[in-house]
């Protein structure tokens, strides 16, 4: 099977309830262009950074919000294979920041249906979602959102505030003083600094709450 874009936007086609969307298109231009056809879910993923693609991948989510709900089909080249599959919802399973897609599967499209809503309530719900983001984190800063996945039931991000670690860094690598779970490039981190930092936050939150947290970012070639 082929999925096929519309005609109006190089990368999102929109029929009826469903959105076919390239696995390179923003995240967040996505979910505005699902908004104007009336196509809702997806609100609260306004404002999470990068593409639809990797959403997919680590089943993005936020605000109540997981893109995993809405997925029927995911088109992706199974490397491994040398073959373009096409998965469809069942043959998939979307957790916590968590997929079972395969450590080499590349995302190429996905097919979403999404309920239908009056746009003016979607752009609500946008809103809102936006105004708790710049509220509780830092956006003005270069981060990659939080760092470690929730524990089942806590926050890391709260556990980590408790043990007084904002603001500690290595190199330029910080900790948040707005957010304890984003650890920000404040100059020139490298990605050696933020691993030290990511490190060390783990190292502290285990002895204080015998807990080791999951790291939510994937690290290549680490
Ligand atoms: N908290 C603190 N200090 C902090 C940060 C948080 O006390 O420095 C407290 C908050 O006051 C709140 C609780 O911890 O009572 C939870 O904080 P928040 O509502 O900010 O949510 P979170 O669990 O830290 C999760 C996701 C975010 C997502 C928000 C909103 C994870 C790891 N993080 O954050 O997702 O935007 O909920 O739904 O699941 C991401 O995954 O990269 C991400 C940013």
């Amino acid at each position: 099977m082929v999925l096929q874009l519309g005609p109006c936007h190089p990368d999102v086609g929109i029929e009826g309830n469903f959105a076919i969307v390239d696995a390179a298109a923003d995240l967040g231009r996505t979910v505005t262009l699902c908004a104007k056809h009336h196509l809702s879910g997806l609100e609260g993923l306004v404002g999470v950074p990068g593409t639809v693609g990797g959403a997919l991948r680590m089943n993005a989510g936020a605000y109540g919000t997981q893109i995993g709900t809405y997925v029927r089909e995911v088109q992706v080249c199974r490397a491994a294979e040398r073959k373009i599959v096409t998965l469809t919802a069942d043959q998939l399973c979307f957790e916590y920041r968590h997929t079972s897609f395969a450590p080499d599967d590349m995302m190429l499209r996905v097919k979403l249906e999404l309920p239908s809503k009056p746009y003016p309530e979607i752009l609500d719900g946008i809103r809102l979602c936006n105004e708790k983001r710049r509220s509780s984190q830092p956006l003005g800063q270069k981060s990659a959102g939080c760092i470690f996945k929730n524990p089942p039931g806590a926050s890391a991000g709260r556990w980590i505030d408790e043990l007084g670690l904002k603001g500690s860094s290595v190199g330029d690598a910080r900790v948040s003083e707005r957010h304890a779970n984003f650890f920000v490039n404040v100059g020139q981190a490298r990605a050696s600094d933020m691993l030290k930092l990511i490190a060390a936050v783990r190292e502290r939150v285990r002895q204080a709450f015998g807990v080791t947290l999951e790291n939510e970012e994937v690290v290549w070639n680490a």
